[in-house]
């Protein structure tokens, strides 16, 4: 008998698939057969990512989208809509991580998170559901918080405000959206091992002090994040709406 693919005849738009776990999605995704629609910032990032899927002999689709503008992603979503007639999920992984200690954090260090951690996933969801609302279909958002989004950490103030109302973004999606069979679910990823880390996988200090941290004694891969997206998306997680799933190596299992 042949195998069914878990997202066969969907359409998965996946913001920040240039790198990390945007990047893992978006080729783990095809992979399980949806055609995929990449929305980075950075076009030459996205490109290579979108190569790698069509080597695979998969589809890609390119859309440079700053998540910081509405003009941007609807010009994303039409070209999604005319290019493979519908779209099914969102996963919304684009964001930037930076530490600053609170006191010396900018107006503009915090508009700057904000406004791409938490104002890029709401254009991108409203601009989404209101794709599916026109197609009369349900569909499927995920959004990216983070274990700072549960618990504090110190120089990130404004990244751990970010990431904690980015779940509750997700809740109130959910509610509002249920009866229109649209769900929408929360990945919270511990500390993962993609470039934004970069700065403390290269130190090894830092590095050993943070898996310390961590009781399975590593760091997390892109796969183990994409794993736990795709099972949102997918028609197995058909029931689970407002659900919020930390995959972070048992990292606050203590709090
Ligand atoms: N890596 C981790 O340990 C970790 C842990 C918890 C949560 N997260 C979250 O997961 C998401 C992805 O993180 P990552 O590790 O893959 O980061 P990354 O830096 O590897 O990738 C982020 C991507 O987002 C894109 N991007 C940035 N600003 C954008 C904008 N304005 N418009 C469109 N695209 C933009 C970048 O170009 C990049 O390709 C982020 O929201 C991050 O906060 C990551």
């Amino acid at each position: 008998m042949e195998e069914t693919m878990r997202l066969e005849n969907k359409t998965v738009i996946v913001t920040g698939a240039g790198s990390g776990l945007g990047k893992a999605v978006a080729v783990a995704a095809a992979k399980e057969g949806a055609a995929v629609v990449l929305a980075d910032i950075n076009e030459d990032a996205m490109n290579k990512t979108a190569q790698e899927i069509r080597e695979n002999g998969q589809k890609a689709l390119c859309s440079q989208v700053n998540v910081c503008s509405q003009e941007s992603i609807g010009q994303m979503l039409t070209k999604a809509v005319d290019t493979f007639g519908q779209v099914d999920a969102l996963v919304n992984c684009a964001g930037i991580f930076s530490s600053i200690p609170f006191l010396e954090l900018t107006e503009e260090d915090w508009d700057r998170m904000l406004d791409i951690n938490l104002k890029g996933s709401f254009l991108c969801s409203q601009a989404f559901i209101r794709q599916l609302l026109n197609q009369k279909t349900g569909g499927s958002l995920v959004f990216l918080s983070s274990i700072s989004g549960y618990i504090g950490f110190t120089k990130s103030a404004h990244y751990c405000a970010s990431k904690g109302a980015v779940r509750q973004l997700s809740k109130a999606i959910a509610l509002e959206f249920g009866p229109s069979g649209i769900r929408s679910n929360v990945v919270a990823p511990g500390t993962i091992a993609t470039p934004m880390n970069d700065w403390i996988i290269k130190d090894p200090k830092m590095h050993a002090q943070s898996v310390s941290s961590i009781p399975m004694g590593r760091f997390g891969t892109s796969q183990e994040i994409a794993s736990a997206i795709l099972f949102l998306i997918s028609d197995e997680a058909a029931y689970c709406t407002g659900a919020e799933l930390l995959v972070d190596g048992g990292q606050i299992t203590h709090c």
